[in-house]
């Protein structure tokens, strides 16, 4: 397939992959704050747990929450159930698109492992299932009765994932494979728990007997995980547009810091829909603030003053980017696949990569995305090179 077609199917499948995630994420929020408002007031209807009172869009709008099935429930009840099934079939397809199709490109890093595109396509999936059934386990097992234990195992068992993945696969691949991983747990626990508990819940109340109370309890367990676990999820998925997080060589540690810090940003707008005062939320700033910090601190680069005196000359520096860069990054780039040059970055003069100094020193000095799976086997040495020129300019 030509590189502009696949450009087009990637950009059409990201477009849809955000509309029914925002689809997803906001009903999830709405609903959260939603249920964290309601209050008891009199004259509630019979069955009513508690109503709510808003106002959008030029209406007023009254919800009463019922614990038990009305009389009658209409034929015309919404479930919310495809924003998260098509966030995960698009999530997926945009994996085969964008890392699949070019497994060389963007998966693949010989440097921390080589593989074949067919082994480590073989391997991304069997992450995905291993994900899923592992945390299954964990939430049935005797840890999972205890709601701090389990959440701990969970945050356990994610940065484990996160360690694996990052011995795997580039740097960019297992940041995308972790957001892969939360995104698959949070897919099927609502395919697979919440929806088949949902429905086993009301064919009971409809038929005027007491719900299985373990099913409500096991619902919002794993509602709970896919609460926390949003945030987190939404920088994993745009991470790849930051190569600083994956320049540590210590991923899995800057994956740790963000589920914290995504977490506590959860739990801080939780607790603000449920109306607490700030003197009982106050502490989730600092933990989420501390947490950010201690990811910039980690990703922060590190001047390596051996650079400094290492004297390279406009002529060794093309030469460099000629045999490593401008096949793709030309105006008319020879390299196959590429039309144009990716992301409007052209690296042929000197004055080219003057331009995009603090770039190309992100992807390829300090980090090693570029260029683009190492495919012209550029070495340290140039790398330094590079490095020296545009750092003590
Ligand atoms: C095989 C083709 C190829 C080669 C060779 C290559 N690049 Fe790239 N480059 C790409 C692609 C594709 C992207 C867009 C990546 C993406 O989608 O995030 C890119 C993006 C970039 C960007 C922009 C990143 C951003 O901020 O979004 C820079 C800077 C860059 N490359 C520098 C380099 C340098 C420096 C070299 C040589 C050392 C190099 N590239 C070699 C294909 C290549």
């Amino acid at each position: 397939m030509s590189g502009f077609v696949l450009e087009w199917v990637n950009l059409i499948l990201r477009w849809a992959h955000m509309i029914v995630g925002i689809g997803w994420i906001g009903t999830s929020f709405y609903f959260i704050a939603l249920d964290l408002s309601l209050r008891r007031r009199k004259n509630m209807p019979e069955g009513v747990y508690g109503t709510a009172w808003e106002v959008h869009g030029g209406g007023f709008y009254h919800v009463e929450k019922y614990l038990v099935a009305p009389k009658s429930l209409p034929p015309d009840l919404i479930w919310f159930k495809w924003e998260a099934y098509l966030t995960w079939v698009t999530g997926f397809a945009l994996l085969i698109v964008q890392y699949y199709w070019n497994a060389n490109a963007f998966l693949i890093n010989p440097a921390v492992l080589p593989l074949l595109p067919s082994q480590a396509v073989v391997i991304s999936l069997m992450s995905l299932i291993a994900g899923w059934f592992l945390y299954d386990a964990l939430c049935r097992s005797a840890i999972g009765r205890n709601p701090t234990a389990l959440a701990g195992a969970v945050f356990v068992l994610i940065v484990v994932a996160a360690y694996i993945v990052s011995h795997v696969f580039s740097a960019r691949g297992a940041l995308i494979h972790v957001g892969a991983i939360i995104g698959t747990i949070m897919a099927v626990n609502v395919f697979g728990v919440i929806i088949p508990n949902q429905k086993k819940i009301t064919a009971s109340l409809v038929a005027g007997e007491a719900p299985d109370p373990r099913l409500g309890a096991v619902s919002k367990q794993r509602s709970v995980h896919n609460n926390y676990l949003t945030l987190p999820v939404l920088l994993l998925m745009v991470s790849n547009h930051y190569p600083m997080l994956g320049t540590t060589g210590e991923t899995w540690l800057v994956i740790a810091l963000i589920l914290v810090g995504g977490a506590g940003a959860r739990h801080i707008l939780n607790r603000h829909d449920a109306g607490d005062p700030f003197y009982r939320i106050w502490w989730a700033f600092p933990a989420t603030g501390v947490a950010l910090a201690a990811a910039i601190y980690v990703t922060a680069p590190r001047p390596d003053p051996s650079l400094a005196g290492l004297e390279v000359s406009e002529g060794e520096v093309l030469t460099i980017v000629a045999r490593h860069c401008a096949t793709c990054h030309a105006n008319r780039p020879s390299h196959e696949g590429f039309d144009e040059p990716p992301k409007g970055v052209v690296l042929v003069s000197i004055e080219d990569v003057q331009t995009h100094a603090d770039q190309v020193v992100a992807q390829t000095v300090t980090g090693d995305a570029m260029p683009l799976g190492n495919e012209t086997e550029m070495t340290e040495d140039e790398r330094r090179q590079l490095g020296a020129f545009l750092l003590n300019r």
